[in-house]
């Protein structure tokens, strides 16, 4: 099968990898990918927001399956282009459409949404231009610490948590008056803070039915023991101790069912992939975030745990038949430590030779196997020129291990971390510490 991936991080690296350990074989295309997935498939120069181009390529090149990694082309409607285009119709791709993608896409469409169908989440309050006093006194009278979320998409900085008033109300005032975060901010969501442990749970749907993917712990903060600011994720682990059936279970029948269930009642289709960002407060789960697509650290992490053929259940996802399949979960432990260029989250510098000290093909490090397990790197922010890798960005690759236990992949991930060079490399050696004595 021809399969065109859409991204360019450690996650669509990862989603290659998965693929290429199908029972079947496939050409891959990854647009714009990155030099990992250059190395399990041809990199393409295509504009994943420019639909009509995607289209054209997909046409070309007789792709049959599109996987979609980010959330920007689905919340700008490229599944849409895709079903309302007759020539793409045919054509697997990983939704939602524009409308499910709005979980995403809308932290106001997510949160009422919610409050429709009694899903446990945070309570709040919605404000825009118009209501911006009675949103300054709304603010003045909660408590603290406040929750500030920009309606839209911010490229991941739409959250801010204040711990004073004051912060608050100057922070409200930059995103609505001041259009901090540009459109994204012409609606504020202001909720209340929630205390507990996080977890990221995926599910894969058809519509009607769902498969459970293995859940996982992303550690976000930048700084060791979860501190300084937040990141796109410094590390994950899988599975999660706190995770429990008994917990799970409860994730299940609050969250999961009615979030599908007031899927159908909106008349929303929905076929992809829905990844729950929840928070456990006294042993009960409630949602702090829907996304429409899989995470990332997560996806190089739970992969590794997943045994299933992916393309399989990506074509169960399209033709409605996931309810014939069985999700096949690795008992073992997996982890994932990102290397980040020095300076992130905030500036960085792009172009740092990246020393793969411990092996001519750096993809060639020990392959993960059924039986043993074992480590593997996945690129994110990095660019081929002539016979040098360089880095491209803030987060750069991964380390991701499968083992015995959650110390022994931690283990792997940092021996091989150790013998990986570029100028300013720094990760969290810390990634699993609460559970690791
Ligand atoms: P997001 O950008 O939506 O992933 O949010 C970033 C992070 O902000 C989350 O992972 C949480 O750690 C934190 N967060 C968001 N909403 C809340 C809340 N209501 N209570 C506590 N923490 C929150
Ligand atoms: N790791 C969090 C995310 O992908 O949004």
């Amino acid at each position: 099968m021809k399969i065109l991936i859409i991204g360019a991080g450690a996650r669509e690296h990862a989603i290659c990898w998965k693929i290429c350990q199908s029972s079947s074989t496939h050409t891959l295309f990854i647009a714009p990918g990155n030099a990992g997935t250059a190395l399990l498939g041809e990199n393409v120069l295509l504009d994943p927001l420019d639909f009509n181009k995607v289209g054209q390529f997909c046409l070309e090149q007789n792709i049959e399956l599109v996987f979609v990694g980010p959330e920007e082309p689905l919340v700008l409607g490229i599944y849409d282009h895709f079903k309302s285009t007759k020539e793409l119709q045919n054509i697997i791709i990983t939704g939602p459409g524009k409308e499910g993608a709005q979980l995403e896409g809308s932290k106001s469409f997510a949160k009422k949404f919610m409050k429709k169908y009694g899903i446990p989440t945070a309570a709040f309050a919605e404000f825009h231009s118009a209501s911006f006093d009675e949103g300054c006194a709304y603010i003045q009278s909660h408590s603290l610490p406040i929750v500030l979320k920009a309606d839209g998409l911010a490229a991941g900085k739409g959250v801010l948590i204040c711990t004073t008033h004051n912060e608050a109300i100057n922070e409200f005032s930059s995103i609505l008056k001041d259009k901090k975060f540009g459109d994204a901010g012409n609606k504020v969501v202001v909720e209340e803070f929630l205390t507990g442990v996080e977890l990221s749970v995926f599910l894969l749907t058809d519509g009607t039915n769902y498969l459970l993917l293995p859940e996982a712990k992303d550690y976000k903060k930048i700084g060791q023991q979860d501190t300084g600011p937040n990141t796109g994720g410094m590390g994950a682990i899988s599975p999660v101790p706190f995770a429990t059936e008994h917990f799970m279970l409860k994730v299940k029948e609050k969250i999961i069912v009615p979030t599908l269930s007031g899927l159908r009642t909106e008349n929303i289709e929905y076929s992809g992939f829905i990844f729950l960002g929840l928070i456990k407060v006294n042993d009960e789960p409630f949602v702090i975030e829907y996304n429409c697509r899989l995470g990332d650290p997560e996806t190089e992490t739970i992969l590794l745990r997943l045994k299933n053929d992916l393309v399989q259940l990506l074509k169960g996802m399209a033709t409605g038949n996931l309810a014939e399949q069985e999700i096949m979960i690795d008992k073992k432990s997996a982890a994932t430590i990102v290397a980040v260029s020095g300076g992130y989250p905030g500036h960085i510098e792009k172009g740092k030779q990246i020393d793969f000290n411990y092996l001519e093909n750096p993809q060639a490090i020990k392959h993960i196997d059924e039986a043993g397990g074992g480590v593997t790197v996945f690129h994110a922010a990095t660019i081929q020129k002539n016979t040098e890798v360089l880095t491209n960005g803030g987060r750069v690759l991964t380390a991701s291990a499968l083992s015995d236990s959650l110390p022994e992949a931690l283990e792997l991930c940092i021996e091989t971390l150790s013998q990986i060079h570029f100028e300013g490399m720094y990760y969290r050696p810390d990634i699993g510490y609460e559970f690791v004595d």
